[in-house]
């Protein structure tokens, strides 16, 4: 931390890990994630997700994670330690890409919010008479109670934000993420066994590959970015508050894996539902709000059922949330060495005001950008820019520029296998920046 006293860690490395996947286990795996699925072909989509999860994602998590455990700093101030030159500008990169995702992160956290209360006041007897979907526009065509309900999110996240780290952040990791995959397999158990749920699983698992277009591969690289919080400096602001003994290639394995694991089982309860309800499934950012009320409404107690549901994708999306907050926190506290409150609370605020568009455009009263709304819009430039231009610029950096730091990072002084940076170096080096490069162009030709 600034102000002269010792730098803020987590309790524990298990803390650091739930951390990091809380970070990434949110709307980008049960509302972002389906939806990419349903508009982009299906299971031919998921697999090069997965593909790409493996191949840059992995290697760009341990490469950001290496990098904030290395210099114990923030986004920007990492750089400007370990190299300085043109390269805190990848930093600053990454502090706009949190304002850009976070301004409309807490439109949708605010729909979860509003769908716990929805549970209980005839959401369910609307899904019962086929009108899920009318009770969703119903409610995004209102700005006012969406911008209400943003409001409450973002005044939450900044307050656990201002709490700091260890107090505030950890502990609401600790316990609700697993209640969240239990639930997810209980409700997987439902969504497979509905009436037609057949040719959902077909469209989710069975790809059909002459779906993978140029636009395919974009979408499935700001997919994986997206949702595993890499590129814009979240896993080296969360890596900074990490301690020197812990070994990083495990911790980045793991967080890869449980976000992963966490999107497929999401699939799972959506499409077998979207098919059995006969849902479109290019239906877009509305598809897991409109699925998943018609499934809680075909179980015993649905609004229980549901309450909880959105209950615990709120606190996914809060955690999330936390740690892009985070991001633009840390960067104001370390370098204009504001405090933590001015910091939380100046910057929440100003996040939340660039959110209202995104809130204005989803009720139509905002102009489109070549068919897409704001909130598309916004989400576009950070997810299928900045987010992969970040990465791109953070693999060079550890494969090319700061080498032996990285080395000995992940090393972690003879601790770790010996040899595996290795072909992690090589991917950083290689394999990411052209992979990225490539896809980043066909995905724009296209
Ligand atoms: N990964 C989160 C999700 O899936 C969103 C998120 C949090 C994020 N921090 C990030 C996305 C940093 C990109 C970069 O919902």
């Amino acid at each position: 931390m600034s102000n002269g006293t010792e730098r803020e860690q987590w309790g524990s490395k298990i803390g650091f890990i739930l951390a990091a996947a809380g970070s990434a286990v949110g709307l980008g795996n049960i509302w972002r994630f389906p939806y990419m699925v349903g508009q982009n072909g299906g299971a031919a989509f998921v697999l090069v997700y997965v593909a790409l999860i493996f191949i840059i994602g992995f290697s760009v998590m341990l490469a950001e994670i290496a990098i904030g455990r290395a210099a114990q700093l923030n986004a920007v101030g990492s750089f400007k330690k370990l190299k300085g030159g043109v390269w805190p500008l990848v930093g600053w990169m990454g502090v706009a890409a949190g304002f850009i995702i976070l301004s409309y992160y807490g439109v949708i956290a605010g729909w979860t919010m509003a769908y716990i209360v929805k549970s209980f006041t005839g959401l369910m007897g609307a899904a019962a008479d086929g009108a899920a979907a009318d009770v969703f526009v119903g409610f995004i065509t209102n700005p006012g109670a969406v911008i209400a309900w943003q409001a409450l999110f973002m005044v939450i996240t900044i307050y656990i934000v201002y709490k700091g780290i260890g107090g505030g952040i950890e502990k609401y990791c600790k316990v609700l993420m697993p209640a969240l995959f239990l639930l997810l397999l209980i409700l997987i158990v439902r969504s497979v066994t509905l009436e037609g749920a057949g040719s959902g699983i077909n469209f989710y698992l069975k790809p059909d590959f002459s779906k993978i277009t140029g636009g395919t591969l974009g979408a499935a690289l700001g997919q994986a970015f997206f949702s595993l919080s890499l590129g814009m400096g979240c896993m080296i602001t969360y890596g900074s508050y990490l301690g020197k003994k812990e070994v990083l290639p495990g911790a980045a394995a793991q967080v890869c894996f449980l976000d992963t694991m966490v999107a497929f089982l999401a699939g799972l309860v959506i499409f077998p539902a979207v098919f059995a309800f006969g849902i479109e499934p290019g239906a877009g950012p509305g598809l897991t709000f409109i699925t998943l009320p018609n499934v809680f409404g075909q179980m015993p107690g649905g609004s229980v059922w549901s309450a909880l549901f959105f209950l615990l994708l709120f606190v996914a999306a809060l955690t999330s949330a936390i740690s892009l907050l985070e991001v633009v926190t840390a960067y104001f506290m370390d370098e204009m060495k504001w405090s933590r409150a001015k910091s939380a609370w100046t910057m929440g605020v100003v996040i939340f005001l660039l959110g209202i568009p995104s809130a204005l455009g989803l009720a139509g009263m905002l102009p489109k950008f070549g068919g897409r709304d704001f909130l598309d819009s916004a989400d576009f430039i950070a997810s299928n820019v900045l987010l992969p231009l970040g990465g791109l610029f953070i693999a060079l950096f550890v494969g090319w520029v700061w080498t032996d730091g990285a080395k000995q990072e992940v090393e972690n002084s003879g601790t770790a296998p010996f040899g595996l940076y290795v072909p992690w170096l090589w991917v950083c080096r290689i394999v990411a920046p052209l992979a990225i490069a490539y896809i980043f162009i066909t995905g724009l030709k296209w």
